[in-house]
């Protein structure tokens, strides 16, 4: 969640980008809307308030992605990629319920105009309560978004405090149910661990999600970012340290009651119907990410946009608003399938771990104390493994 743009290499200047992993992926299309009403004190992502932002008119915005769609059709097909319909899109944030449904619209409507859309194509919007409507999803609904992903965060008041975050809780469960009424899938976000989030108020808060029956929800641990308000206010005392011993009991009990509820995890902090569209990051499939600050990949070519929208709207009036590529060989494509494949309940196929020549004796080590094992082919990580696999990992990665 680091808000550093890591360097790579400058666009070409013929605007080709070779498959350099074939044409096997599927398309997948990833839209960052960069406005928040106001910045929630630990969250480090690239947003901006209208405060912040002189120079770009959050109405118009629409405009610059709807550009930066047209440059893309034409960048993928110039560099030879056969046309793909898109399987999933993602409207993420920052605030996409702060973009109206024409707005919303405009972009679909460009999106399909330029690459179509397959039949059963997942379109999710993230939205904050405090945004969202009745009236505003059923517009929605009428656009196609099928998906709705709602920050609910906890429905402890005070804990919403303490993140600042502006809605009140009683607006959640409405909005769940004029979604469900209109056939949307839903989703919600919880964070656990926040500053002085006692064990009790964290088992009401899974409690009152789960009686929302919600197909799914995702639960995160709160990072403290550097920089941000949250970690100032820990600094000075103004609020309490993090407790990692705390946030691993939230996480089993949050787990097992979700687990009891019939919403599977299939992912660390994901429980229910799987996203297709974030089985597609974890895949390595292709998508493009369009706004300020977005993440590319297509067939082992990876790039991000620049990160301000000022720059961005300038940039992408002339040519993509890349800021940096990289090449992915494939070692390091093995390596981020590790990463990413052992999060997942469904693990890594073992043909994997044998390209990655990682020592048996580790793995062994590993099966033998209970972390790992293998089913059906696959290395997954078992329930006692799940809370150390960052650490599991970079041991089989360095030994
Ligand atoms: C960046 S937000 C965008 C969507 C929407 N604005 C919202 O807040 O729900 C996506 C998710 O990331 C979570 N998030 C942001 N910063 C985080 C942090 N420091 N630790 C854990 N989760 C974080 C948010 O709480 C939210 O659930
Ligand atoms: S509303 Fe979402 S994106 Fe905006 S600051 Fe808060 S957590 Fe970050």
């Amino acid at each position: 969640m680091g808000s550093a743009l890591p360097l790579g290499i400058a666009w070409p200047e013929s605007n080709l980008i070779p498959a350099l992993l074939g044409h096997d992926q599927s398309f997948h299309a990833y839209v960052h809307i960069p406005f928040c009403e106001v910045r929630c004190g630990y969250c480090d992502f690239n947003t901006y308030t209208a405060k912040e932002i002189g120079g770009v008119s959050q109405s118009d915005f629409h405009e610059s992605i709807i550009r930066e769609i047209q440059v893309s059709a034409n960048v993928m097909r110039q560099s030879g990629y056969p046309s793909k319909s898109l399987k999933t899109i993602f409207f993420g944030g920052g605030t996409p319920s702060l973009f109206s449904s024409k707005q919303i619209g405009a972009i679909l409507n460009s999106l399909e105009s330029e690459f179509g859309f397959s039949d059963a194509i997942e379109i999710t919007t993230e939205a904050n309560p405090e945004s969202t409507s009745p009236d505003y999803l059923r517009e929605l609904s009428e656009l196609g978004v099928n998906r709705l992903s709602l920050g609910a965060q906890s429905f402890d008041a005070s804990v919403l405090e303490t993140l600042d975050r502006k809605h009140d809780p009683a607006r959640v469960a409405p909005l769940v149910q004029s979604a469900k009424s209109l056939c949307m899938d839903t989703s919600i976000d919880l964070i656990y661990g926040a500053p002085g989030e006692s064990l009790d108020s964290w088992k009401q808060t899974v409690e009152r999600a789960l009686s929302l029956g919600s197909g799914h929800i995702s639960a995160y641990s709160l990072i403290v970012e550097p920089g941000t308000k949250l970690a100032r206010q820990i600094r000075s005392g103004e609020l309490a340290q993090t407790d990692e011993d705390l946030d691993a009991e939230k996480y089993v009990f949050a787990d097992r009651a979700f687990t009891d509820a019939g919403l599977d995890l299939y992912e660390f902090s994901n429980w229910g119907k799987p996203s297709a569209h974030n089985q597609a990051y974890w895949r390595s499939q292709n998508w493009w990410g369009y706004g300020p600050g977005a993440h590319s990949h297509l067939s082992g070519n990876r790039f991000w946009n620049v990160k301000h929208p000022l720059t961005y709207q300038n940039r992408v009036t002339e040519s993509t608003a890349v800021a940096g590529l990289e090449y992915i060989d494939k070692r390091t494509h093995l390596e981020e399938r590790l990463m990413l494949e052992l999060r997942t309940s469904a693990g890594i196929p073992m043909e994997t771990i044998s390209e990655l020549a990682i020592n048996p004796e580790l793995l062994a080590s590993c099966q033998d104390n209970g972390e790992l094992m293998v089913i059906d082919g696959n290395l997954v990580v078992t329930d006692k493994g799940r809370l150390f696999v960052d650490r599991i990992v970079l041991q089989l990665l360095t030994n």
